[in-house]
């Protein structure tokens, strides 16, 4: 028979209790600020007008909002993200804190339009399949800029590994991608922003293990050419 739960199923965001409490956590500020949070925020910090909205794509419980919170950064936040358990966590938790639950949103990139003036994406991209798609539409979507932090390197490389940090018994498997920097530059370049590279504060340069594999985080971030 054919069945609809192949998301749910296969998204390993979906199976981690490890992750849920982790995220449930920084939701309610009973965890450190994340370095590239700090980071991204600090640059969008000059860059935010009052009034500007903010999303976050890819925004695990939502916990990017207490980064712009904490410096004042005027902007209206939104979240999105495609793990349903995730999202709820926020809804439930961020309220307490100011952001209303329904600025929080399951959403899959694919279903993801609209217009916002800043993009963030953190995280994410390295594990999906290609960056192509969800970069574009994110560079559609933002009238201002767009905050990446993803593995990049000189050259590419692609991984499709088992994660072994996953609730026992869950035999999933993630991409772990490095993307070609240059390209990627390209990229945003050829869809009208000025792009620079910045290094990554928390892995000065260094390549970083998750779930075993070598990540090369980068900062990019992208200012709409007038
Ligand atoms: C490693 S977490 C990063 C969360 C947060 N951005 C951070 O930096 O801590 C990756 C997130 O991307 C979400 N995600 C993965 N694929 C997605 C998609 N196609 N559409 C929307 N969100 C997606 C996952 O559900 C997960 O919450």
């Amino acid at each position: 028979m054919i069945a609809r739960t192949g998301w749910l199923n296969y998204c390993i965001w979906e199976h981690s209790e490890t992750v849920k409490q982790l995220y449930e956590r920084r939701a309610a500020l009973q965890e450190e600020e994340m370095t590239c949070a700090a980071q991204a925020a600090e640059w969008l910090a000059g860059r935010v007008q009052p009034g500007d909205t903010l999303l976050d794509a890819g925004c695990g419980s939502g916990y990017f909002f207490h980064s712009l919170a904490k410096r004042n950064i005027p902007a209206a936040y939104f979240g999105i993200d495609a793990a349903p358990s995730l999202v709820e966590i926020g809804r439930r938790i961020l309220p307490r804190f100011g952001l209303p639950e329904e600025n929080l949103q399951v959403l899959r990139f694919d279903d993801l339009d609209g217009a916002v003036d800043h993009v963030v994406c953190m995280n994410v991209l390295s594990n999906l399949d290609n960056y192509h798609r969800p970069l574009e539409r994110f560079l559609k979507m933002a009238r201002k800029t767009v905050v990446l932090r993803e593995s990049c390197k000189e050259q590419g490389e692609y991984h499709y590994v088992v994660d072994k940090y996953l609730d026992d018994g869950v035999p999933l498997k993630v991409h772990v991608n490095a993307y070609p920097l240059a390209e990627v530059m390209d990229f945003i370049r050829s869809c009208g922003f000025d792009v620079t590279c910045e290094m990554d504060r928390r892995t000065q340069d260094q390549p970083e293990n998750v779930i075993d594999h070598p990540h090369y985080w980068k900062f990019l971030m992208a200012v709409r050419r007038a």
